[in-house]
């Protein structure tokens, strides 16, 4: 029998966008074999992407409880490990609940949940089992973002002053000036997707990012958001100023219409003595700046990256590697954690970061609501 970690697949179907990454990021470090799953709710297509995929019919199941149900009936080293979830929003937190409650490791898209409070719930059930529980921020997996983070903590650039994430994308303009489109997809409506659309998707890997690589804790927010239509519920765009300790502000401007734009996500950190420039479309290059030195460019798998950045790079210098990369190394921080390895915590997010996500969100749609006011985050 295979000694890799048996994974399942909630979602992540032909007709999704995200399925692929996490199918080819759980084979990158051979760590994982997919067995089977739920990927679409429509038994044929289900199957018959199961088919397409070349894995065994016989672990597809019509649905997610019986999913649980029939895996539970295998013995334990049989039995899937790990299951990620991969389906609307709104899906979330009953899957990962009953998941958690039997016993199954969790790797949960984000946002992690529709709600701050069924977060904590699920954060209150991981405290009291033995599994592990995984958030992909995917970005967090990038080689020259780990090389930022260490080089933060080990005070390169001085003591923090200054934040300022852009997550800039335009996808939603077809959708948001079409009114039968802007009533028909889920990313608008708040039963299958929670308060928000901008922050939500996007505004939280921006947030999460802040708080993986400067080690501090955002504590307030004044958000201000952008609807476009009077018939639209959901933010589609968004200005977030920060506050976080020490005097240390900033800035988290996201937008989904934003013309033009694809995946435009930056982020810039300044110290004391220097600052740090990272921009996701062009992942592999890190730019160190300093007053009165010329820029230097840090690129992946050189010898004066940290441990952490190199541990995720596979190839010598002048490789590209990019999201799949990225994603790839997330499930390799996750599979040494199931096998009770020891990792570097700066090698998957978790549960812990998954509730902050949350409890954002909220408090940035607060935050507008209110007109515009500074509210505290829970610390
Ligand atoms: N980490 C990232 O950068 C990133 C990027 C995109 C999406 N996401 C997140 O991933 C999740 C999915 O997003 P997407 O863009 O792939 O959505 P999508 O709408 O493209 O795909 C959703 C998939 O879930 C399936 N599905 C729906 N209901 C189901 C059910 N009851 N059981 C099993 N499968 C079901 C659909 O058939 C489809 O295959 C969302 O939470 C989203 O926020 C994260």
């Amino acid at each position: 029998m295979s000694s890799k970690i048996r994974l399942g697949i909630l979602g992540g179907g032909d007709d999704s966008l995200i399925g692929v990454l996490h199918r080819v990021a759980s084979a990158m470090f051979d760590q994982f074999q997919l067995i089977g799953g739920v990927f679409n709710p429509i038994w044929d297509e289900n199957i018959g992407f199961a088919k397409k995929i070349g894995i065994p019919t016989n672990r597809v199941y019509i649905d997610f409880d019986t999913l649980i149900e029939e895996e539970l009936k295998l013995p334990e080293n049989e039995r899937m490990q790990v299951v990620t979830i991969l389906t609307p929003n709104f899906l979330h937190f009953s899957m990962a609940k009953k998941l958690l409650e039997n016993g199954f490791h969790v790797i949960c898209e984000k946002p992690m949940t529709t709600s701050y409070e069924e977060a904590k719930i699920l954060e209150n059930i991981l405290q009291k089992s033995n599994t592990i529980f995984a958030v992909t921020y995917t970005y967090t997996g990038y080689p020259m973002i780990r090389q930022m983070r260490e080089m933060i903590a080990n005070g390169v650039i001085g003591k923090v002053q200054k934040i300022d994430a852009q997550y800039y994308q335009g996808w939603i303009n077809p959708i948001i000036h079409d009114k039968e489109k802007r009533a028909s997809t889920w990313r608008l409506d708040p039963d299958k997707s929670g308060i928000s659309c901008c922050i939500g998707d996007i505004g939280t890997h921006a947030f999460d990012m802040i708080e993986y690589l400067s080690g501090l804790k955002v504590n307030s927010v004044l958000a201000d958001l952008n609807y476009l239509y009077s018939d639209n519920k959901m933010d589609i765009d968004g200005t977030v100023l920060i506050h976080c300790d020490d005097y240390v502000k900033g800035v988290i401007r996201t937008s989904q219409i934003a013309t033009g734009e694809e995946n435009n996500f930056t982020i810039q950190i300044y110290g004391e003595k220097a600052g740090l420039k990272w921009g996701q479309e062009n992942p592999n290059k890190l730019y160190l700046l300093e007053d009165g030195k010329p820029l230097s460019v840090l690129k992946p798998g050189h010898t004066y990256n940290s441990e952490l950045s190199l541990d995720g790079t596979k190839l010598p210098p002048g490789h590209p590697e990019g999201i799949f990369d990225s994603m790839g190394n997330i499930y390799k921080g996750i599979a040494k954690a199931i096998k009770k390895e020891p990792y570097n915590s700066g090698e998957f997010p978790t549960i812990v970061d998954g509730v902050r996500g949350m409890n954002f969100i909220e408090k940035v749609v607060e935050s507008h609501q209110k007109g515009n006011v500074w509210i505290k985050l829970d610390q």
